[in-house]
C-alpha cells in the first residue's frame, strides 16, 4: 500500500495570515497562540538577542529565555536582527500506521521569523509551532553562501521557569544511560549528588556537567504540567538540559569526543526544542505534539509491520538465573527449549518468541566494557539449530524475534548490518530486539578517519546517526526494530514505522537482576507515564506473575535467592499492559509460570494496537488510570496502578458507547493485598457496565487493576 493512501488527510488548509517585511528593531514583539488559544509564545527583541516566553491561561509559565547558535565559523547569538516573519496555520488529520491511537489532528499556528546577524553575513530561521498540548520551535540555517559544513560548538536554548517547581528527573552523563529511578527535587535543586542521596549512589567520577536528560517534567503550583523534551532528533546529538543551582535549565548538547557538539552541513534544521503543556499532569501522556513535530511516514509499504505479542528464552536468564546467553551447561538457547517456547507460544496464538543467546559471542566478557568479543549477527550458535528452528516456527505460524545485543560494538555491528538483516528476512524474522549494554559513561569506541580509537558518549551525534542506519538498513529487509540501551524516542516511529519499541528508561529487567533494596520502587511505572512515555512505546515487559522466590543464586546453585522481590502484584502487571503503551509487548515470565493461571487471559486478550486512548485519572509519582480502545473490535481495557499507597479512585464509565451494555471482566488484587502482602494472589470477577455508571477502583499498596470490557451482542 501506498504511503499516499495510508495518509487520511481529512482536511488540511494552508493559510498565509501575515506577512510582515518590515525591518524590526528594539522591542519589537512577535507572537503566535496554540489553536485553542490556551498558550502562547512571545518573542522578544533586545540588545541584538532573540528571547521566546509561553504563557498558559494567560499566566506566564517560560519567563524570557534566550535563543541562539554558536558555531566554529559564526555566531548568532547577541548580534541578531530580525529580518521578517511569517504566520500559517495548519489543520490536519492523519492516520497512525499502528498506535495508541488511529487517527492524529495535528492543529497548529505557526510563526516563522528570518533573522540575520548584524552585518547581514549570515541567515538563520526560528520556527516556532503553537500546538493546544505545547509549543514547538527549532532553528534553521538555510543554504547560504560559504556554510557547507561547520561545528556547532553551542545551542543556547534557555528554558526559564517562571516557578521553582518539583520535578522529576534522571542524570545525564552517567553510566546506566536511561536507566534511573527517578529523583523528585525542586528544579533548583537538580544535581548529581542529591540524586546520589534519593536515588542511586552514581558511580565514578563525574565526567560531564551537572545535567538532566528529556523528557523533564515538571509541575506547578497551579497543577499546571510541563515537560521539555525534544522531537525528530536527526544528524544532531541528542539535549540534556544543564542545572544550575536556579530555576532556569540550558539546552546541553552531548559533545563528540573532540568536544564539538554538533558536525553540521548547511542547510540545517536542528530537532524541534518542545514545551509540552498540560492543565493537568494527566493531560501529558496523552500529547501528540512530539509525533506531529515529526517528518510523515517515509517507508511505501508498512504491511509488513505488525503490532503483536511476544513470549521470549530471556526471563530465565536475567530474571530466574536459570539459563545463561553463553555456553556451558546452562545455556538457554538450546533447540529443544525453544521448540518448547515455540509450541507454547503457538498454542496461546503469540506472534512471536524471542530468543537471547542463539548467536555466537557471548563467551568471552561481552558485558559491559565495549571490549568484550565480537557477536556474530548472522552465525548461530552450534546449539541454535537454526534451519530446523525456522522452519518449526513458520510451520506453527509463530515468528522468531532476533536478538542483536552489540555490546557497543559499533564498527562491528555495522559491518555486518546488511547480512544480519538479510539473514533475518531468509529465517521468517520480522522484529529484533537490538542491545547496546556498556555500563562506561563516555565509552562507545570508534575509529576515526585516522584509525585512532575515540570514545563517544551514547547519546551524542555518533550514536543517533548509527541508530538511524540501522534502522534503515532493518526497513529495507522489512525487519522492524526494538531498541534496547537506546537513543530516546523523540518520534522518529512517524517517519520510520518499524521503529516499533525501545527501552530507554528502567524497565522490568531491574527486578530481575537487582535486589530487593534497589530494584525498581512501586512508584517507577506511575512517574514513567509522565515523563519516559509521553508520547512513546516502551518495551518494559510486563507480565511476571512469579514475584517472590523467582531467582536462584546461580545456574548451578538452584537455591532461592531471597533477596529479591518483585514489587507489584500480578493484577498490576496485567495494569501495566494497558498503562505502558507498546505496540510489540512482552509476556515476560516463563511459559511454566503462565500455565494454569486464569489471569493469563487477560495477556492473551489484551491487544497492543488501538483506536483511542483516555487517561482518567493520573498524578506523577502516584496512581495513573488509562483506557484504551481496540483497534480491531469494540473492547475497551482499563489499567489503574498506584504507588507504595492504598488508594480509591472513583471513574465513571464515560469512554463505553453509550447505549450499549458491556461484559466486564475484573482482574484486582485482594484489598488486604498488594505488592508485600500477597502479590501473587489474583480476584477476578465479571460485572456488567455501561456509559455513565460509576466505579470504584481500589488499590492495595504496590497494586492494580486490569479490566476488560466486551460488548454484549
Ligand atoms: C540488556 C537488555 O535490556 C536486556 O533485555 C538483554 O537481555 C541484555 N541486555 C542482554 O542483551
Ligand atoms: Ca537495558
Amino acid at each position: 500500500m501506498k504511503v499516499k493512501q495510508r495518509y487520511l488527510i481529512i482536511s488540511v488548509y494552508y493559510l498565509l495570515l501575515l506577512t510582515i517585511f518590515a525591518s524590526c528593531s528594539g522591542n519589537d514583539q512577535l507572537q503566535v497562540s496554540s489553536p485553542d488559544g490556551s498558550l502562547s509564545c512571545e518573542i522578544g527583541h533586545n540588545n541584538g538577542m532573540i528571547t521566546y516566553s509561553v504563557s498558559k491561561n494567560n499566566k506566564m509559565i517560560i519567563d524570557a529565555s534566550t535563543l541562539g547558535l554558536k558555531t566554529d565559523q559564526f555566531d548568532l547569538v547577541d548580534n541578531i536582527k530580525i529580518i521578517s516573519s511569517e504566520k500559517n496555520t495548519f489543520k490536519e488529520t492523519w492516520t497512525q500506521v499502528w498506535g495508541e491511537q488511529k487517527e492524529v489532528l495535528d492543529h497548529h499556528n505557526e510563526l516563522l521569523i528570518e533573522l540575520s546577524s548584524n552585518d547581514n553575513m549570515r541567515m538563520m530561521n526560528v520556527r516556532f509551532r503553537a500546538f493546544n498540548d505545547g509549543i514547538g520551535f527549532r532553528y534553521e540555517i538555510p543554504q547560504q553562501e560559504g556554510v557547507d559544513s561547520f561545528n556547532i560548538l553551542d545551542e543556547i536554548t534557555e528554558f526559564n521557569f517562571t516557578e521553582d517547581s518539583p520535578s522529576w528527573w534522571i542524570p545525564a552523563y552517567a553510566y546506566r544511560r536511561y536507566e534511573f529511578l527517578y529523583a523528585n527535587t525542586l528544579i533548583s535543586e537538580i544535581s548529581r549528588d542529591k540524586f546520589s542521596e534519593l536515588v542511586e549512589n552514581l558511580n565514578g567520577p563525574r565526567i560531564g556537567p551537572e545535567a538532566v536528560q528529556t523528557p523533564f517534567t515538571v509541575q506547578r503550583e497551579d497543577g499546571i504540567a510541563i515537560a521539555i523534551h525534544e522531537a525528530d532528533l536527526t544528524n544532531y546529538s541528542s539535549m540534556t538540559l544543564k542545572a544550575n543551582g536556579t530555576k532556569n535549565m540550558e539546552c546541553d548538547l552531548m559533545p563528540w569526543s573532540d568536544g564539538i557538539k554538533v558536525k553540521a552541513k548547511g542547510p540545517l534544521n536542528t530537532p524541534w526544542r518542545t514545551i509540552i503543556v498540560g492543565e493537568t499532569a494527566a493531560e501529558l501522556p496523552l500529547s501528540t505534539l512530539t509525533l506531529n513535530l515529526n517528518e510523515p511516514n517515509k517507508l511505501d509499504n508498512t504491511d509488513w509491520i505488525k503490532p503483536g505479542k511476544y513470549i521470549g528464552l530471556w526471563w530465565e536468564m536475567i530474571g530466574t538465573n536459570q539459563s545463561t546467553w553463553g555456553s556451558g551447561p546452562h545455556h538457554g538457547a538450546k533447540t529443544e527449549r525453544v521448540l518448547e517456547y515455540i509450541d507454547f507460544g503457538a498454542k496461546y496464538g503469540f506472534d512471536g518468541v524471542l530468543v537471547e543467546g542463539w548467536n555466537t559471542g557471548w563467551d568471552e566478557n561481552w558485558c559491559c566494557t565495549g571490549e568484550g568479543e565480537n557477536f556474530g549477527f548472522y552465525e548461530p550458535h552450534p546449539e541454535f539449530d537454526n534451519e530446523l528452528i525456522a522452519e518449526y516456527a513458520w510451520k506453527n505460524a509463530i515468528r522468531i524475534v532476533g536478538h542483536h545485543e552489540t555490546g557497543t560494538q559499533i564498527a562491528n555491528y555495522e559491518e555486518q548490518l546488511d547480512s544480519a538483516f538479510a539473514y533475518c528476512k531468509r529465517n521468517g524474522i520480522r522484529v529484533v530486539k537490538t542491545g547496546y549494554v556498556n555500563d562506561g559513561s563516555q565509552n562507545i569506541k570508534r575509529i576515526d578517519e585516522n584509525g585512532n580509537i575515540q570514545k563517544e558518549w551514547h547519546h551524542g551525534q555518533y550514536m543517533v546517526e548509527h541508530f538511524r542506519k540501522v534502522l534503515e538498513t532493518a526497513a529495507k529487509y522489512e525487519v522492524s526494530i526494538v531498541v534496547h540501551e537506546p537513543i530516546k524516542d523523540t518520534g522518529l516511529r512517524r517517519t520510520y514505522p518499524n521503529m516499533v519499541s525501545r527501552e530507554g528508561a528502567r524497565g522490568q529487567e531491574f527486578n530481575g537482576f537487582m535486589p530487593i533494596d534497589v530494584h525498581n520502587k512501586p512508584d517507577h511505572t506511575t512517574i514513567l507515564p509522565f515523563t519516559r512515555l509521553i508520547c512513546a512505546p516502551m518495551d518494559y515487559t510486563p507480565g511476571i506473575f512469579n514475584l517472590k522466590d523467582y531467582r536462584y543464586n546461580s545456574p548451578d546453585d538452584r537455591t532461592i535467592n531471597t533477596n529479591h522481590h518483585i514489587p507489584s502484584t500480578i493484577a498490576k502487571e496485567l495494569a501495566h499492559y494497558v498503562v505502558i503503551y507498546a505496540p510489540i509487548q512482552m509476556a515476560a515470565d516463563l511459559p511454566e509460570n503462565y500455565k494454569g493461571n486464569p489471569a493469563f487471559q487477560f495477556i492473551l486478550d489484551v491487544p497492543t494496537d488501538w483506536e483511542e486512548t483516555q487517561i482518567l485519572n493520573g498524578e506523577i509519582g502516584k496512581y495513573i488510570t488509562t483506557v484504551r480502545k481496540d483497534r480491531n473490535s469494540d473492547d475497551w481495557y482499563l489499567g489503574s496502578i498506584t504507588n507504595e499507597n492504598a488508594r480509591k479512585l472513583d471513574v465513571q464509565m464515560s469512554f463505553l458507547e453509550s447505549g450499549k451494555e458491556y461484559n466486564a471482566t475484573i482482574y484486582k488484587d485482594p484489598v488486604d493485598g498488594g505488592w508485600e502482602a500477597k502479590p501473587e494472589e489474583i480476584i477476578i470477577n465479571n460485572v456488567q457496565f455501561k456509559q455513565g455508571d460509576q466505579y470504584t477502583i481500589e488499590l492495595p499498596p504496590g497494586g492494580g487493576q486490569a479490566i476488560r470490557f466486551t460488548p454484549q451482542s
